[in-house]
């Protein structure tokens, strides 16, 4: 599947990210904070403390400029502006994600500290030295060039900058035909290992590589999602579809099958400039 498609057929949308916030406040009528969205608009794994990590380790404080690469709807985005006090640009490739961060972002009223650009991770529409800090969660694996990402965020970052990601990694033993599948229903492409990552992050000029094998966390919080997933059956059936909504639930599903059997598993990656 084309990672365009993906996203426009995706269970997480803003819509439904509006919708679920006005379930849980009786409407939302008024007006609504960033706290608001943050249990529906973080489209990865592990949530705020996930976020919370990232920001840890690309060492992100009130003064720093930080770009979030691959940024979906926001929310990481609007996260750390609200915490940490810093300003935050996305990059998001998907028209309709890209606007409805931005929508979100006006919604809560933090247009002043969070902005985005619509753009290709692999060609950043940045100048050279424009950030202290860039973070990404679970989006490089749609992209096939990876060292064009790595790259580029070698090239944004000011000497020192720090970069703090997430994604997913192959272990041993996951075959052509599963990496086919993950491609086909996911538009997941040439998934890299934990090894993978740190020697791309070293030929892109990175030093001080770090990093961790989120595996085992992984596992569990995949499960939570598939039956998060499930519960939204209804609006996913009425937004896209029933067909969507089993196409999906079998992705997740198999997924699922993958971590289990220890072929397929998450990584935490970070490094100075
Ligand atoms: C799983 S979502 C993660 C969104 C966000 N990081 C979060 O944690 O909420 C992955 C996002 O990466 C975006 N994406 C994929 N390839 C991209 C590329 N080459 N450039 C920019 N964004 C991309 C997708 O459109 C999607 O919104």
């Amino acid at each position: 599947m084309r990672i365009i498609d993906f996203y426009d057929q995706h269970p997480i949308s803003e819509g439904q990210v509006l919708d679920a916030v006005g379930r849980a406040r009786g409407g939302i009528d008024g007006t609504l904070t960033a706290d608001d969205l943050f249990p529906f608009d973080q489209d990865h794994y592990g949530g705020l403390g996930a976020v919370d990590a990232l920001a840890r380790r690309a060492g992100i404080s009130a003064c720093s400029r930080v770009l979030d690469i691959c940024a979906g709807l926001g929310g990481p985005a609007r996260f750390l502006a609200s915490r940490r006090g810093c300003r935050v640009v996305g990059v998001e490739l998907n028209t309709g994600r890209a606007s409805g961060m931005a929508r979100l972002t006006r919604r809560v009223g933090l247009q002043h500290a969070v902005t985005v650009v619509r753009g290709d991770a692999t060609a950043l529409p940045f100048a050279a030295a424009r950030f202290d800090a860039c973070v990404s969660q679970e989006a490089l694996l749609h992209v096939a060039d990876k060292s064009a990402v790595l790259a580029e965020a070698h090239r944004v970052l000011v000497p020192g900058g720090r970069f703090a990601f997430t994604d997913w990694v192959t272990h041993p033993g996951l075959g052509d035909l599963e990496r086919a599948r993950l491609e086909d229903w996911m538009a997941a492409v040439t998934l890299q290992s934990l090894d993978g990552y740190r020697t791309l992050l070293g030929r892109a000029g990175f030093r001080a590589v770090e990093v961790e094998d989120l595996t085992d966390e992984w596992r569990a919080i995949l499960k939570q999602r598939l039956a998060m997933y499930r519960a939204l059956r209804e609006e996913t059936v009425r937004r896209l579809g029933e067909a969507r909504y089993r196409a999906y639930d079998a992705l997740y599903v198999f997924f699922v099958r993958l971590v289990d059997a220890g072929k397929l598993g998450g990584g935490r990656f970070s490094a100075s400039r």
